[in-house]
């Protein structure tokens, strides 16, 4: 197996750690690079808040000094606002690298045009691309896409295409349409098709990785030159190191005492609260963590509340304190996680599929929505 490269960005292994609005964040990252090695991607960045400064935004996108490489995902309709947001990372030495978001599938999102609806317009996309790879220096820039708007209007081989005429360092493709959403299983077939046609840069598969295993097998089946990781790292950041030792050619696979996972989601709640500043929002937003991190593990149902309710640090530890510490990681700990639902169809605007060759620029409530892809 070989290393990911992305220009002159060299990546060991060839393990990234998708992007996840409201989960990928410095704290999350850190706990998944001290697992193992890889490329660790941050929470979604819309371009219209970058350049507009926005606080929250210039917040979100705080590496830790210790981090390396510092990647940033951003999301945007508009070529100059994309353009300008990825001058401003390179000029100001924001980030190591950057991908760019066209997998969001998201009704309001698509609806306006943005999102995993964005690709059909095949010349807006090239000009985004463009803008970016423009602007980057020598920066990598990446992009990260579904297979298309649903099974009549695939859009991901053109999209191949397209990335490597304008100079992108790589793609990645979720093998799901807008459609699907997140239900049924990803189609890695057409990952394995992406692979064939293009071949000049590295093609990162996406969907349904769960072990290390799971990994091994992507890159076997369809010859993609890395793998994206996210739902499956959800509670359980020591999968980075299961991925790492396979890349490595090892067997090793991380199984905690329930103890050892109490350890981590401590730590996970402490971090969030250092880099949130608030010991109240960091707590809020660990809730939507508990589940995951006990997934398979027997805890009884008032615990399991008391945690995902807790309002302070204390009365979460208190919580914790109470899980029994030496209670083995259960197989049902390695089920699939996170988001599972289909959609019944993609909302897209008036008449959008009728030229999939037009200009028009979405307006910018297509950037409203920061919920991710
Ligand atoms: C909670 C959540 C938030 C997400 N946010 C983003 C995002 O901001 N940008 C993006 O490109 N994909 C986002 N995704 C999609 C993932 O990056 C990934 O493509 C998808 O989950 C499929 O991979 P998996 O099967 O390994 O989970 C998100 C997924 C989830 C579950």
């Amino acid at each position: 197996m070989e290393s990911l490269k992305l220009g002159s960005l060299e990546v060991w292994p060839p393990v990234v750690l998708a992007p996840m609005a409201g989960i990928t964040n410095a704290p999350f990252r850190t706990l998944c690079r001290e697992q193992g090695g890889g490329l660790f991607v941050c929470e979604m960045i819309t371009t219209r808040a970058l350049v507009e400064r926005n606080a929250k935004t210039l917040k979100m996108i705080r590496f830790d000094p210790s981090e390396r490489p510092r990647s940033i995902q951003l999301y945007g309709v508009d070529p100059v606002t994309v353009g300008r947001a990825v001058r401003m990372i390179a000029e100001e030495d924001l980030a190591d690298h950057v991908d760019l978001n066209f997998g969001c599938p998201v009704p309001k999102v698509t609806r306006r045009g943005g999102g995993s609806a964005l690709p059909y317009k095949r010349n807006l996309l090239r000009a985004i691309l463009r803008e970016a790879v423009r602007n980057a220096g020598t920066l990598p820039v990446t992009m990260k896409m579904r297979k298309g708007i649903d099974d009549d209007h695939l859009t991901y081989l053109d999209a191949g295409r397209i990335a490597v005429e304008e100079g992108v360092a790589a793609v990645a493709l979720h093998g799901r349409t807008a459609v699907q959403h997140y239900g049924g299983t990803a189609d890695w077939q057409a990952i394995a098709r992406l692979k064939e046609a293009v071949t000049d840069i590295p093609v990162l598969g996406n969907g349904d990785i769960w072990s290390a295993a799971d990994a091994l097998r992507m890159m076997a089946e369809t010859g993609c030159d890395g793998v994206v990781v996210g739902r499956g790292c959800l509670g359980r950041p020591w999968l980075f190191r299961d991925l790492a030792a396979a890349c490595e050619g090892g067997e090793e696979r991380v199984r905690p005492l329930l103890g050892e996972v109490a350890a981590t989601m401590d730590r996970h709640a402490t971090l969030l609260a250092e880099c949130f500043g608030s010991e109240q929002h960091a707590v809020a937003d660990f809730r939507k963590h508990v589940g995951w991190y006990l997934k398979g593990f027997t805890v009884g149902a008032d615990l399991r509340r008391r945690l995902a309710t807790s309002e302070t640090l204390a009365g979460l530890r208190e919580g914790l304190a109470e899980l029994d510490p030496v209670q083995p990681w259960p197989d049902g700990a390695d089920a699939p996680r996170g988001k599972t639902h289909p959609r019944d169809r993609v909302h897209l605007p008036v008449g959008w599929l009728d030229d999939p060759y037009d200009l028009a620029v979405p307006g910018a409530e297509a950037e409203l929505d920061t919920s991710g892809g």
